[in-house]
């Protein structure tokens, strides 16, 4: 499954770094996991469809592909769900993901440095969404890593029918477990955070990636308060489970210095919607979303009483 990324690492310096990634990415393939035959079978229909060419029409990442199999694909797309990620379009057939990440790039781009000829990781890359929309914009590599092996079924799904992003790439393995190497030029961590144990590792972990002049881009949730506020939910945060710590934002800020990071700037700061995350036919007919997790009398509380999720966009350099 990682036999394209291996040709692609060769064209890199640092071929032990790279071997290593491969290395911990082949080992987490190996672990046993009931679903695999199900998402292989998807993932060998998908596959024998013809490639089409990527680009951007809002909302949508859009495939263009006359000759596409559709009644075969919908098949074949659905044994891969849940969809949280996306919106897609493959030719007619509108992939209608629980969240609408169009909504947070557009909130992002205007802030972050051109991501054309760079290098950029994307850490908890999902189903490589984003990573899609940064090989689109030009890196020279987009590598996310992600250790939940559905989402890297649906990748290799998705990109199995484009024909243009081939500096995207995507590793089923946690930061934590990548031998650090300086080489990105961006850096991004979006809805990680609040996933992490340890967050100043995390941070610590991040710029131990980055280039000196790079960039590091953090989306993560957070609530009102002053410097020093955090709320550590006692049991679920919006019924997530393994939700740690959510800063205020000057909280953030103040990590993220710590963690000796410069030019520490908050872009944009907002609740998230139902609009933006959805229920859609694809993550399942029964399944819930955002509008199930909120208080159904006081929107601006979760079921479980805390906060609403709000989500900011910090942007800091090396
Ligand atoms: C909320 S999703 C965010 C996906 C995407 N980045 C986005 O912004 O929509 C967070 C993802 O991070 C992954 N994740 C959590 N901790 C991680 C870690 N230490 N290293 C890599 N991925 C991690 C989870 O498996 C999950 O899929």
């Amino acid at each position: 499954m990682l036999n394209d990324i291996q040709t692609f690492f060769n064209q890199f310096d640092h071929e032990n770094i790279t071997t290593q990634w491969l290395k911990a990415g082949q080992a987490a393939l190996q672990v046993k996991n009931g679903n695999v035959p199900k998402w292989s079978d998807a993932l060998n229909s998908i596959q024998c469809q013809e490639r089409g060419v990527a680009s951007v029409t809002k909302p949508y990442i859009c495939i263009q592909n006359t000759s596409i199999d559709q009644a075969s694909l919908t098949q074949g797309l659905q044994q891969l769900m849940p969809w949280r990620k996306g919106p897609f379009l493959i030719e007619k057939l509108a992939l209608e993901s629980e969240w609408q990440g169009d909504m947070k790039w557009e909130r992002l781009e205007q802030h972050i440095r051109p991501l054309k000829g760079r290098k950029v990781l994307d850490v908890g890359a999902g189903n490589g969404y984003f990573t899609l929309r940064m090989a689109l914009e030009g890196a020279s590599l987009a590598l996310g890593v992600e250790p939940f092996l559905l989402f890297n079924y649906q990748f290799k799904a998705i990109k199995s029918l484009i024909s243009n992003c081939e500096t995207a790439h995507l590793l089923p393995i946690r930061l934590e477990e990548m031998a650090p190497v300086a080489i990105f030029d961006s850096v991004f961590s979006m809805g990680v955070l609040y996933h992490q144990k340890d967050h100043m590792l995390h941070l610590q972990q991040l710029k131990k990636m980055m280039a000196p002049e790079a960039e590091l881009i953090i989306e993560t949730l957070v609530v009102d308060g002053p410097v020093g506020h955090t709320l550590i939910p006692k049991d679920r945060y919006a019924r997530m489970r393994n939700v740690h710590c959510l800063p205020s934002i000057k909280t953030l800020e103040s990590w993220l210095k710590e963690a000796g990071f410069a030019n520490v700037n908050t872009v944009n700061n907002c609740k998230t919607s139902t609009e933006e995350q959805r229920r859609t036919k694809w993550i399942g007919e029964n399944s819930a979303s955002l509008q199930d997790f909120l208080d159904p009398i006081d929107n601006d509380l979760t079921i479980e009483g805390h906060p609403a999720p709000k989500r900011v966009i910090v942007i800091a350099q090396h």
